[in-house]
């Protein structure tokens, strides 16, 4: 007989289970709920496990949630034996959260956030969401540290992996999808778990793009670059948020107030955990902004934290800080009350074991339908850069050679992942041959360095072939959490074998299995074709062959620009006009905002992507040129399939508010509609404008559409739809 009312259900009746369980609990046993242990396998910084045996305090009541981490069918062994000395050793018998970062996939792997972005296909990236969920349940994990909504600029930064790249109104989009995949229409459906937005916020802007930098943004900035997809992940009923390892004005997020319970909880109404990151209230005394550990934990307290991960300064102060009237005790019970309200809603209160299924769980980890989805949205994630000569798609007859580090690597899972199965990731060379191709295979050189007489054999290969199929790229380990890069080029001896091979005069096509845009201006001129592949998970090999063989069409648009030069980061399409533009493709003018030695315009732009056949967009029609704040427009443009072959357009809406009250972006991705069409075949496509597309936060934090002039551009990509554009005035 548990000491709770374990059939509660309606909010109403989770209230009322929750007083009468707080009334019952000690202080400890209350703040105990807030802790949240590294786990057995995850203690690298943050609580020494070993001298507090996670166990130990699990029975104490000391625990309320643990990241869990370990091969996948002894996890749910494991979560087990945890979740029975919580249940059945503890007084208060009160089960834990187990939780995990669950990215882009937990057993069966997915494309890197990145990729999938790239498809722009949300209901795609919500199954995968979903699937990623059905698997994780079944093993006993409720929370995924997911989706990562950080907007980024700098793909120095390692971890432009794990997010949807440079868009805010994307990255919203994006992070819905992913939420609703993990939540499903409630956190009592056993295939569910709680998500957890993250970073909260601005992570992205570290200066210099290194990882756990100095990060300083406007409240202009804060609230129309970084703060949109968090309030959409809000509006979207998300769970939990973690909160990032940045400044934010001077203050660590996560004892930051105004940030977290003025902005967060007040003014957008967000009622669900805030987690810290990892270790990140001890690193308040790093950042000087905590005189002492019972300092950090009360500012923390103070900023509405709920769940302190991998530290338990928790625990050790906030008993003392409560007993001597420093801490307000409410403040402890609101952030419990928040806890055990989700255990409720998880139905973990009523059985702490329901969703540990050892059996479906074998049956779901890599099966045939998970496997497939992993495919399409590989397919939908790559993106064609270049393709002269119609050297893609590649046909059956060709003599291939094989080359590069990354083309045998089974390397293809990306940063954050932790499958119990990389040995199954499908290799690029798995790939041609399950196609039938008898490739001639030579890797050319490592990642980094030359391999003895790789090059030499690599460009064997290529003479004796028709043409070469080269992989270049990066490892895993080169992106996500602290991977900052102070270059992003192909390390040299890639770029040296790209030479050697190119100067063999057969056709090249190039593979790139990367997680950040990387510097490519002296890449693509030496090759005929290049494949933007990504690291695209389990099914990596045959989705790219899927694409090289024109099984199915590159559709993938990229969603960060790819810089013309290193100098230029951070470059990206949403930007400011400033006082002294410089036009698109003229040299340099002095006294305008250009370089001297270089183009403004990245070499890639955001929405850019090729098809195996052509398209032309007609002249932009508005039904309207004024709009009302109740009305709405149309906006309609003709496209059209100039091309020999069936293929797919991303046809992309971007607004501009030409003047207001600050300035705003010269460019806003404001809708976008994939239409694939048969050779010859034209057909308009239309987006409805209304009022609330126009809205951003003014400089007095109010979120207000402005009367005036609007800009509309409609195109292929942010660049090209410069190149047809409309007024209409909001009146
Ligand atoms: C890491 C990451 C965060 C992750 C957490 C738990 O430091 O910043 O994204 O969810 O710790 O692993």
């Amino acid at each position: 007989m548990k000491p709770y009312d374990q059939t509660a259900r309606t909010e109403e009746e989770i209230r009322a289970a929750v007083d009468a369980l707080m009334a019952q609990m000690t202080l400890e046993e209350k703040i105990g709920q807030l802790v949240q242990s590294p786990g057995p396998a995850t203690s690298e910084i943050g609580m020494d496990i070993d001298s507090d045996p996670l166990e130990d305090l699990i029975r104490q009541g000391r625990i309320g949630s643990t990241i869990f981490l370990g091969e996948v069918f002894q996890t749910v062994k494991d979560i087990e034996k945890l979740q029975r000395i919580a249940v059945e050793e503890s007084r208060l018998h009160i089960p834990l959260l187990f939780c995990q970062d669950i990215i882009h996939g937990y057993q069966t792997i997915f494309p890197i956030p990145l990729a999938w972005s790239c498809s722009f296909d949300l209901p795609a990236i919500e199954k995968a969401a979903h699937i990623a969920a059905a698997e994780a349940s079944c093993a006993g994990l409720h929370v995924a540290f997911s989706p990562m909504v950080d907007v980024a600029h700098d793909p120095r930064w390692g971890r432009v992996a794990e997010g949807a790249g440079e868009d805010p109104y994307l990255a919203s989009l994006v992070g819905q999808a992913i939420i609703r995949g993990f939540q499903g229409k409630n956190l009592f459906d056993r295939d569910s778990v709680m998500a957890c937005v993250k970073h909260f916020l601005g992570y992205a802007a570290a200066e210099g793009g290194r990882d756990y930098n100095t990060a300083e943004f406007s409240e202009t900035a804060l609230r129309n670059t970084y703060l949109p997809p968090f309030k959409a992940a809000v509006e979207a009923g998300c769970a939990s948020l973690m909160t990032s390892f940045n400044l934010v004005n001077g203050v660590p997020s996560v004892a930051n107030r105004p940030l977290c319970h003025d902005l967060l909880r007040q003014e957008l109404g967000f009622d669900g955990l805030i987690i810290s990151d990892y270790n990140a209230v001890a690193e308040l005394l790093n950042h000087g902004a905590a005189e002492d550990e019972a300092d950090a934990a009360r500012r923390s307290l103070l900023a509405t934290l709920d769940v302190e991960m991998a530290t338990d300064f928790y625990n050790r102060h906030l008993p003392g800080l409560i007993r001597e009237g420093k801490v307000d005790a409410a403040l402890v019970d609101d952030a419990v009350r928040r806890v055990l309200t989700f255990k409720y809603r998880t139905g973990l209160m009523e059985d702490p074991y329901r969703y540990l299924r050892p059996e479906e769980l074998r049956e779901r980890v890599l099966c045939k339908e998970h496997l497939a989805h992993s495919r399409k949205l590989a397919q939908e994630s790559i993106v064609l850069l270049k393709n002269e000569n119609h050297t893609l798609p590649l046909s059956r007859e060709k003599k291939v050679a094989l080359v590069g580090p990354t083309a045998d690597s089974l390397d293809m899972g990306g940063c954050w992942q932790f499958t119990s199965f990389p040995e199954r990731m499908v290799t690029i060379r798995q790939g041609l041959e399950d196609a039938g191709f008898a490739v001639n295979y030579e890797k050319g050189c490592d990642i980094h360095q030359m391999i003895e007489g790789g090059m030499e054999n690599a460009c064997a290969a290529v003479y004796e072939s028709d043409v070469c199929v080269l992989c270049l790229g990066e490892e895993s380990l080169m992106n996500g959490e602290s991977a900052s890069r102070q270059s992003i080029a192909l390390p040299q001896a890639q770029l040296d074998l790209l030479e050697a091979v190119a100067a063999c005069e057969k056709p090249v096509i190039l593979l790139l299995t990367n997680g950040r845009p990387l510097l490519l201006g002296e890449v693509l001129p030496q090759a005929d074709a290049v494949l933007e592949t990504w690291f695209l998970g389990h099914e990596a090999g045959h989705a790219i062959c899927d694409v090289l063989l024109g099984d199915c069409e590159p559709t993938g648009r990229l969603t960060m620009s790819f810089p013309a030069a290193q100098g230029q980061i951070p470059v990206y399409y949403n930007h400011m006009n400033t006082g002294r533009p410089h036009p698109r493709g003229v040299p340099y003018i002095r006294f305008e905002s250009n370089y001297m030695d270089g183009p403004n315009e990245p070499l890639l732009p955001f929405g850019y992507g090729l098809s195996y056949t052509t398209f032309s967009y007609g002249e932009i029609t508005l039904s309207q040129d004024t709009l009302t704040k109740e009305g709405s427009l149309t906006a309609s443009v003709c496209v059209t399939n100039t091309g020999d072959r069936t293929g797919t357009t991303l046809c992309q809406l971007y607004l501009r508010d030409v003047a207001a009250s600050i300035a705003r972006p010269v460019q806003e991705l404001k809708g976008f509609e994939s239409v694939t069409l048969a050779p010859g075949e034209s057909r308009r496509v239309s987006f409805v404008i209304g009022e609330p597309m126009l809205r951003f936060y003014n400089a007095e934090k109010q979120y207000v559409s402005e009367p005036g002039r609007f800009e509309v551009m409609i195109g292929m990509d942010s660049e090209e739809a410069l190149s047809r554009s409309r007024s209409f005035r909001l009146v």
